[in-house]
Formats: C-alpha cells, sequence, structure tokens
C-alpha cells in the first residue's frame, strides 16, 4: 500500500441532482488533505466513489451495475500489488446500505449524505481494519461546520473547462420535512436543516475570490431557508439573497429547489428588488389536479398555485418558469391528468421537468391502491412532454427581439462561437471571442430553437457593473402563453 502521503487517484462518478454535484466536489476537497487527486478513469483510481441518486427508477440497478464493472477493476489493479477502495456514497447508499454490503462485498465504504465529512477517518478505518465501513446515521454534528473550504471546481453544465468554477453551486440547506408521498427525500437526505449564514457568505465569498460569478444556491427546499444570523436571529433565503448581492463581483443569484408552501413575500419582493437575482424560477408543482396534490401530500392546491405565480410574475413580469411533474402517482384518473394539461396550459413555463411515477419502497404512495398501468402512465407523459416541448420552444421564440446579458461560460459548437447563459437560463450561442469568456455583455435575440437560442452582441461591450441596470430584458412575453 502507498505511503500515506503519496499522491493517490481519486474517482468521483455522480448521478443525480446539482446537489450530488456539490456533494462530489466537497468530497474531492475533504481527501486532498489525504493526497488524493482527481484522475479521469477508475483504472488510475486508488479510490473510486459512487455518488448515487435514489430519486426515481432503476437507481439501485445502475449502482449495481457499475459496481460490476468496478469489481475487475479492482481485481486486475490487486493482480498488480495496487489498492483500490470503492465507496458508495449518496441517496443509494443511505437507502440501501446492508442490501450493497451484501450483494457487492468488494465495497469498503457505504456513507449516507450526511457524513461526507468523516471521510478520511472511514478511508484510515477500511485500509486499517481491511473490512467494511457503513455510515448511514444522521449524525448529530452538521457536515458543513467540518467541511474545508471549497476547493474543487464543479462540472457545471454549460460551463466549460476555459471557465472552471464560473458559475458555481452552494448548498445552503438541506432534507426535507414535506413528506410528500411519493418522494424518499426526507428519507434519504434526513430532516430539513439550513447552514449559518456566516458560513455561507464565507463560502460565496471564496467562490467569487476563485473567479465565480453566478452561484446557485441549492436545497432540496432552498425557499425553506431559515439558517442562524450573525446576530442570533434566523435569515430567510430573501435577506440571504440580500447580503449575498453585496458582495462585490457577484453578478448573478439563482436559488433551487422551491417548495410553492414556502414562497414567501420577501423572497417574491427579492425578485422585485435584487437585479442579481436572476428571473428564472424552478417551482416544482406535480399536479394540476386538487384530487392529486391532496394524495401526494403537496399542502397546496392547483389554484394557489396559479395565484403564487401572479404575485411573482407582478413582481418581475419577464420571470421564466420551471417545474417538475409527476403523472400516473396511484389513483390518478383522465380528469387528473386533464386538470395538470390544463394547469400547463394557464401558466406557460419556459422548461419542465416531467417524470413518470416510479414507486419507491418505504414511500406512502408505493403501498397505495389504485395504481396507474404502465401504458396508460407512458400515454399521459408522451403528451404533458409534448406540450411541455410546446412551451419551451414558444418561450424561446418570444425571446426574439429581446435584448438581454448574458454571462459567456465557454466557446461554443462552432469555431469563431461563443456560448453562454442568457438570465432566463437559456444556453446562448454567439458570434465571438473567446476573451468575452468569463464576462458578460448584451446580446440581440435573433433566432430561437427549442432548447437555445442566439444571438449578436451589441457592439461586442462588456458590461461593467455600474452598467447593470440599463440592460433592457424586462419585457412582459410570457402573458402571451397563457390559453
Ligand atoms: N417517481 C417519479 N418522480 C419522482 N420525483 C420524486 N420522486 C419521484 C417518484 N417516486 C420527481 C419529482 C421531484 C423531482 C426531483 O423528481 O417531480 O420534484
Ligand atoms: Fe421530496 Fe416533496 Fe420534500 Fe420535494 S418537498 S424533497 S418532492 S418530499
Amino acid at each position: 500500500m502507498s505511503s500515506p502521503n503519496s499522491t493517490k487517484g481519486l474517482h468521483v462518478i455522480t448521478w443525480g441532482c446539482q446537489m450530488n454535484v456539490y456533494d462530489s466536489a466537497r468530497m474531492t476537497d475533504v481527501l486532498a488533505p489525504l493526497g488524493y487527486r482527481p484522475v479521469e478513469s477508475p483504472d488510475a483510481a486508488d479510490m473510486v466513489i459512487l455518488n448515487t441518486c435514489h430519486i426515481r427508477d432503476r437507481a439501485a440497478e445502475k449502482v449495481f451495475s457499475e459496481l460490476g464493472r468496478l469489481r475487475l477493476v479492482k481485481r486486475e489493479r490487486a493482480d498488480q500489488g495496487r489498492d483500490t477502495v470503492i465507496a458508495v456514497a449518496g441517496c443509494v447508499a443511505q437507502a440501501e446500505g446492508e442490501e450493497i454490503t451484501r450483494r457487492a462485498p468488494y465495497v469498503d465504504i457505504v456513507l449516507g449524505p450526511q457524513t461526507y465529512h468523516r471521510l478520511p477517518e472511514m478511508v484510515a478505518r477500511a485500509a486499517r481494519a481491511g473490512g467494511k465501513v457503513i455510515e448511514t446515521d444522521f449524525p448529530a454534528e452538521q457536515k458543513f461546520d467540518f467541511l474545508p473550504e471549497a476547493i474543487t471546481a464543479q462540472a457545471v453544465p454549460g460551463a466549460s473547462a476555459a471557465a472552471p468554477g464560473l458559475t458555481a453551486f452552494l448548498t445552503v440547506q438541506e432534507g426535507c420535512d414535506k413528506f410528500c408521498s411519493f418522494c424518499v427525500v426526507p428519507y434519504t437526505r434526513g430532516a430539513e436543516s439550513s447552514r449559518p449564514v456566516a458560513s455561507v457568505l464565507a463560502e460565496a465569498r471564496h467562490l467569487v475570490a476563485r473567479g465565480a460569478r453566478e452561484i446557485t444556491l441549492l436545497g432540496q427546499n432552498v425557499n425553506a431557508y431559515h439558517g442562524t444570523g450573525p446576530d442570533g436571529s434566523d435569515w430567510s433565503l430573501a435577506r440571504l439573497a440580500h447580503a449575498l448581492a453585496e458582495i462585490d463581483g457577484l453578478w448573478r443569484i439563482r436559488y433551487t429547489t422551491s417548495h410553492p408552501r414556502d414562497m414567501d413575500d420577501d423572497l417574491i419582493a427579492a425578485h422585485r428588488d435584487l437585479p442579481q437575482l436572476m428571473p428564472f424560477l424552478h417551482l416544482p408543482v406535480q399536479s394540476g389536479s386538487d384530487r392529486m396534490l391532496s394524495a401526494m401530500n403537496r399542502g397546496h392546491t392547483a389554484d394557489a398555485y396559479r395565484r403564487l405565480v401572479d404575485r411573482l410574475r407582478a413582481a418581475r413580469p419577464d420571470l421564466a418558469l420551471s417545474s417538475d411533474f409527476i403523472v400516473g402517482h396511484p389513483g390518478e384518473t383522465e380528469a387528473d391528468f386533464e386538470a395538470t394539461l390544463q394547469l400547463v396550459r394557464d401558466i406557460g413555463f419556459a422548461q419542465a421537468f416531467s417524470f413518470k411515477y416510479s414507486p419507491r419502497p418505504g414511500t406512502p404512495a408505493a403501498g397505495a391502491p389504485l395504481r396507474v398501468a404502465e401504458f396508460v402512465a407512458d400515454q399521459r407523459l408522451q403528451a404533458l412532454q409534448a406540450l411541455l416541448r410546446e412551451q419551451q420552444a414558444a418561450f424561446n421564440a418570444d425571446c426574439v427581439g429581446r435584448r438581454a446579458e448574458v454571462l459567456f461560460t465557454g466557446p461554443g459548437r462552432h469555431p469563431g462561437q461563443i456560448a453562454g447563459r442568457t438570465p432566463w437560463l437559456q444556453p446562448i450561442h454567439v458570434e465571438g471571442g473567446e476573451s468575452l469568456i468569463g464576462a458578460r455583455a448584451l446580446v440581440d435575440i435573433r433566432a430561437a430553437a427549442t432548447n437555445s437560442v442566439s444571438g449578436a452582441l451589441i457592439g461586442g461591450a462588456r458590461i461593467a457593473p455600474s452598467q447593470t441596470s440599463e440592460v433592457d430584458c424586462l419585457q412582459p412575453a410570457l402573458e402571451d402563453h397563457r390559453a
């Protein structure tokens, strides 16, 4: 075995949401003092971490098939006298820890999402004992108090190697107490908790000092954020956003994922008052039927969602909305599904994710009667996705003629092009030099496709921070999508 100070290879495979991307970067950081450095391939890795997601179908099977491949790698490396530590992290680890060590006895470490700060100790224990380490408790201490400063840039879709860390994630809240009927999160990520304000602000300043210009605040229920402020009082997400907006050099703030129940007046007002808060909101509704929303234990009605969107749009007329939908939840009738389509038509989404219900063991819906037949759920999913695609294309088409500030994150698909994101999170391509990567500039949006837009730089000039308020991106266009 190599000495504790020599450099070792670390290969992390990440599934699932942005929170897992963030966690993978933090696990990389926590292992750096032990000499672990990221490597591209498991063959070169002294440690492989599978950071897993359990939210929908076949997650565990994907993990087991990857583990099957890693078993061969581990065996080959052992033949060459090299050890390979295999760790399974994330929500599958949390939910199926025992099953993992039973089916894949060559796994050395199984760790739940709340124990990443203990990883170095687990690695040492696994090496010493040559045995299994399973850590899937919810420890009393907060892992964020024990994690080092963020060093590893997260691989963000849309960001390129040319500008690593330009757009960064920052976890501010974890866990969930809402217990939606279908969801494993309250069981795998545990009770809802928020990071203290000082620690969030310190990490944000650190990210900005290292080049971040856009920060996306993460949490399973991010708008339920209630971190302890420096004065001992509870801060809301709105208050946190105001404090972040004061950081020099931080141009853009986003947050995800929000729950309709936690969308308070201050946060709505922040969308009106803070130019740094981008006009894009991911606000899952799941269904447009009150009967289903009640069966799902969502705690809001379809009309409450409509009214909330009205208030948000009154505060920020160009707000682009995104959502999550589930079709085929137990008990869903054709009328319930039609109510979902109607809600979609009423709101007009800029983009959305839609899923076929997948039973998760241990959740209330998994044992519910009146399961929807697969082929019915398939048909509903197709119909919903067709409508959502239409709306996304319509939203992008509506942006043609708008002038928007774009943050350029990397080269475009073709030579001479650069790519970035609009305030509404659309990928955008323009003709331009790579010197603009990492900068923001005003762009006239000229053409639209289903998933992206393209445009032309206005005078090719970069925008100085003081010019932000001149950006003309407030054309209220979303109303046009209402049926
Ligand atoms: N089946 C299908 N979709 C699910 N989601 C969560 N749990 C399930 C499930 N059991 C979806 C929800 C949630 C998104 C992250 O994943 O729409 O908002
Ligand atoms: Fe899951 Fe519902 Fe909590 Fe979202 S609010 S994480 S869907 S239980």
